[in-house]
């Protein structure tokens, strides 16, 4: 059955979208059957793609976000997901706030699965330069590498 993940930022512009398409690229590599999405705690950029800067760096490794478009995380998806992984600490305390009673979803940060980068909030690169997206790529990436060794743990515990 496949496990379901839902990468959540402020704008779902910038880091969830990376955090989305390495964790799916990593999915595949291992085999490993999945649902992923992404969403943002706030509502300003839903319906738009992601932030250009973002497009290009996945693009440098090889990944074609540019379809993926921005929407809001809703009450549903703690409902809909079995894993909700924020990418920084704020987000987790939004989502934390939001999340309804008797929901499913194991909410954590991105790098807590990342060992010797526990409690590390992935920077937003929003007003930024490019190389502070190449560090939200090195840091998704990490971070989507760390969530499929966690995910595959729990499978075997
Ligand atoms: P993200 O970056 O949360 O990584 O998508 C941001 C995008 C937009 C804004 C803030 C962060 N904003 O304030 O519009």
């Amino acid at each position: 059955m496949a496990v379901s993940v839902l990468f959540v930022c402020l704008g779902n512009i910038c880091r969830s979208p990376l955090a989305e398409a390495a964790f799916r690229a990593e999915a595949e590599r291992l085999g490993f059957d999945v649902q992923v999405d992404s969403a943002g705690t706030g509502d300003w950029h839903v319906g738009r793609p992601p932030d250009r800067r973002s497009i290009a760096v996945a693009a440098r490794n090889g990944v074609d976000i540019g379809d993926l478009r921005a929407r809001q995380v809703s009450p549903a998806d703690f409902h809909r997901f079995d894993h909700i992984v924020a990418l920084d600490r704020e987000n987790l305390a939004d989502l934390r706030r939001m999340q309804p009673g008797g929901a499913k979803a194991r909410l954590s940060l991105l790098l807590d699965h990342v060992p010797g980068r526990e409690g590390d909030a992935v920077a937003d690169p929003y007003h930024g330069e490019e190389e502070h997206f190449d560090i939200a790529w090195a840091d998704a990436l990490a971070g989507a590498r760390g969530l499929a060794r966690t995910i595959i743990d729990a499978e075997q515990a």
